[in-house]
């Protein structure tokens, strides 16, 4: 059997200082890297001179990272990958920044991802790079001579072309893809504005079984949708801890309908509309008053970045005002929490809420969307508000399905929530559910390593 090598900007692998895997991606990967006896390469996220990778066998897995120094930080992570390609591939062309020298700083670490990488590489090794901040290492790593299966998967949305080519040098960005074997997106959709891409600006050609030709390179490329342990956050759920959680939740709300919200703090998310759209709810809903209340809990995310700080500073005000425009003395209608809870804490709030409240302008797929669908009760479970404009509504169609940027959209359907009855609620959720169950991310992994074991 071939070793699995797993390179992602940041590693989730369980190690003694952190022993519990963090989040589905992270299990599933996990359980791949003990099976297929594999490693997994990347950042440590320290700043410090970058020496030989720091390998550590925890639990079955091994994983080896590195240091970064701090310039390659603020060109890298904090520049190209976060104000220059995050902002840029979901949608946000007036908060992507283009300076040259984050793109250099992109290159320069993604060269040095394979050159530290390589040697540790076996001939038959299969090799899974993940996510934006490395879409040039496959072509860095081959430039090293490695002839080993490649595999690359987008995390995030792939942007329409003519967004695009907007940034400089898109096209040797896209070039350095072909580099792989299997490139893998989590929507038909993202895969189709590839596909644009790749024929309007490249002149190539889109063939049978998934196979993308240009020049005369072809590579298959696929739509994989990320999905989530459905089993373990079904456990997670029921758990003592998320039971706590669960009791909190219902005692403090005192027969209030639970609304919840869980994101990182993230323009993207659509933090900022989600807020207008409760206070347009609460505005013209005099009479459900003090019946509801939102949760929203956004820990921080890149503080580091400018546009991060703006988000953050706009939502604190923005909570202030709702909260003071109509708070009762008894009743406050938002409350807003800037920091992160245990996943089986989640699993219990989920589960005590009556509307999930997921509203990305645009996300790549969004797994609190699932989460939130394995966390109910089968009886009596809550309604999924989801963003037409996440991944996840591709699978999750049978949640209310809304424009996040309309506060009336939101509005209407708070109020079609919140007066849905438990039959419809059951017969929107079970197909939901199925899919979540079905469609796991053990499903994904393999989705996506058969199709790379293939080549
Ligand atoms: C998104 C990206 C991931 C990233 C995560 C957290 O989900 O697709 O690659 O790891 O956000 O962001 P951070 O910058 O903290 O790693």
């Amino acid at each position: 059997m071939s070793r699995l090598i797993v390179i992602s900007n940041r590693v989730s692998a369980p190690t003694a200082d952190k022993p519990g895997a963090q989040g589905g991606l992270a299990v599933a990967l996990s359980a791949a890297l003990r099976e297929a006896d594999g490693v997994w390469f990347g950042w440590s996220g320290e700043t410090g001179e970058t020496g030989e990778p720091n390998f550590q066998t925890f639990d079955g897995v091994t994983s080896a990272t590195i240091d970064l120094p701090e310039q390659d930080v603020e060109e890298y992570y904090d520049g190209y990958a976060n104000r220059t390609l995050w902002p840029l591939f979901h949608y946000r062309l007036g908060l992507t920044e283009f300076e040259r020298e984050f793109q250099g700083g992109y290159e320069r670490v993604n060269r040095l991802f394979g050159d530290v990488i390589a040697p540790h590489i076996q001939s038959d090794d299969l090799i899974w790079v993940h996510d934006y901040h490395l879409i040039p290492l496959g072509w860095m790593l081959r430039q090293q001579g490695l002839t080993n299966r490649l595999g690359f998967f987008l995390h995030i949305p792939w942007p329409p072309t003519r967004l695009l080519t907007a940034l400089p040098e898109h096209r040797r960005l896209v070039d350095a893809l072909f580099a792989y074997d299997v490139v893998g997106f989590q929507t038909r959709e993202w895969l189709e504005t590839f596909h644009d891409y790749v024929v309007r600006e490249m002149g190539g050609s889109i063939g049978e079984d998934d196979l993308v030709t240009v020049g005369g390179r072809t590579i298959r490329v696929i739509a994989c949708p990320i999905g989530i342990d459905a089993d373990e956050f079904i456990a997670n759920a029921t758990s003592e801890q998320a039971q706590a959680a669960y009791t909190r939740m219902v005692e403090s709300s005192i027969g209030r309908s639970l609304i919840i919200g869980v994101d990182r703090l993230d323009y993207s998310k659509g933090l900022e509309e989600r807020f207008n759209g409760y206070q347009r709810y609460l505005e013209t809903r005099p009479d459900a008053h003090a019946n509801v209340y939102l949760l929203q809990i956004a820990p921080p995310s890149r503080a580091t970045v400018e546009s991060y700080q703006i988000i953050r500073a706009q939502l604190d005000s923005l909570s202030g005002r709702i909260n003071g425009a109509f708070a009762d003395v008894d009743w406050v209608p938002l409350r807003y929490v800037n920091q992160s809870y245990p996943r089986a804490a989640l699993a219990g709030i989920y589960r005590a809420a009556r509307i999930g409240l997921v509203t990305p302008l645009r996300d790549g797929m969004n797994l609190v969307a699932k989460e939130f669908v394995a966390a109910q009760d089968p009886e009596d479970p809550g309604v999924l508000i989801l963003s037409r404009f996440a991944g996840a509504a591709e699978q999750l169609d049978s949640a209310l399905l809304i424009n996040p940027y309309s506060p009336d959209d939101i509005a209407d359907a708070i109020d079609k929530a919140l007066a849905m009855s438990r039959e419809e609620r059951v017969a929107r959720w079970r197909p939901m559910f199925e899919n979540v169950r079905d469609e796991s991310v053990i499903w994904w992994r393999r989705c996506f390593t058969d199709s790379l074991m293939r080549v």
